[in-house]
């Protein structure tokens, strides 16, 4: 799927939310690997991280090629800040409604409102992809995201006391949430 915004940061800069490109591959490799060495909410760690960054490339190409799932960058004075996509829980009937999102921001680019143009982003586009259900979980601990997602109207439906073990702080309890969604008009789509 393909998107294009600019949105304006609360400290005044310019982001450019966008789908990603084959020539993105090391950048949004070079997020990644920040990103998850800066929170220990996300699933892996980077010695885990299973692209290189060409495979990055080829995912990123076959995201944007993709009819029903995404993968965005949020980018700022050319540095790809944060990352964020939708994915099929599965192709076949009964589970072809839902999708799952993922959201991971550079910590030197938290606050700035790009979490919540990239859910709204990806809110949208799983609408214009036919989904009528959007998925994610969260540690319970990280009150950020937890924030965030209540705000964007997510709501819990379970949860998972040992959904995480940790390396540094064992189980991380695992919060189930979930979004119902309409198909939605796509005038804030520019391209
Ligand atoms: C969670 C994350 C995506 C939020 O992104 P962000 O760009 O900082 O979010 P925003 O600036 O758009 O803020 C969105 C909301 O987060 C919440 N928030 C922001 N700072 C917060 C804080 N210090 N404490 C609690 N909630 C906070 C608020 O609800 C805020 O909305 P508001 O600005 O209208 O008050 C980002 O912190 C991140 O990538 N964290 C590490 C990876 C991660 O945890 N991903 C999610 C895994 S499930």
């Amino acid at each position: 799927m393909t998107y294009y915004k600019t949105i304006t940061l609360k400290d005044g800069r310019e982001c450019v939310l966008r789908n990603g490109t084959e020539s993105d591959g090391q950048a949004a490799y070079d997020n990644f690997m920040l990103t998850h060495e800066q929170t220990d909410y996300l699933l892996s760690y980077p010695d885990e991280n299973s692209l290189s960054p060409e495979e990055e490339s080829r995912f990123l190409k076959a995201k944007t090629e993709s009819k029903n799932e995404m993968e965005l960058l949020a980018e700022v004075d050319g540095i790809i800040a944060g990352l964020a996509g939708i994915e099929a829980v599965g192709s076949k009937y009964k589970v072809r409604h839902r999708a799952e999102l993922g959201i991971s921001i550079d910590q030197a680019f938290w606050g700035l409102g790009i979490g919540s143009a990239l859910m709204d982003a990806c809110i949208e586009c799983a609408g214009l992809a036919g989904y009528e259900q959007l998925e994610l979980n969260v540690a319970a601990e990280n009150d950020r995201a937890m924030s965030l997602y209540r705000k964007k109207g997510f709501t819990e439906f379970g949860r998972n006391p040992r959904g995480f073990k940790s390396r540094i702080s064992g189980y991380q309890e695992l919060v189930y949430m979930r979004l119902e969604l309409n198909r939605r008009a796509p005038e804030n789509n520019q391209k």
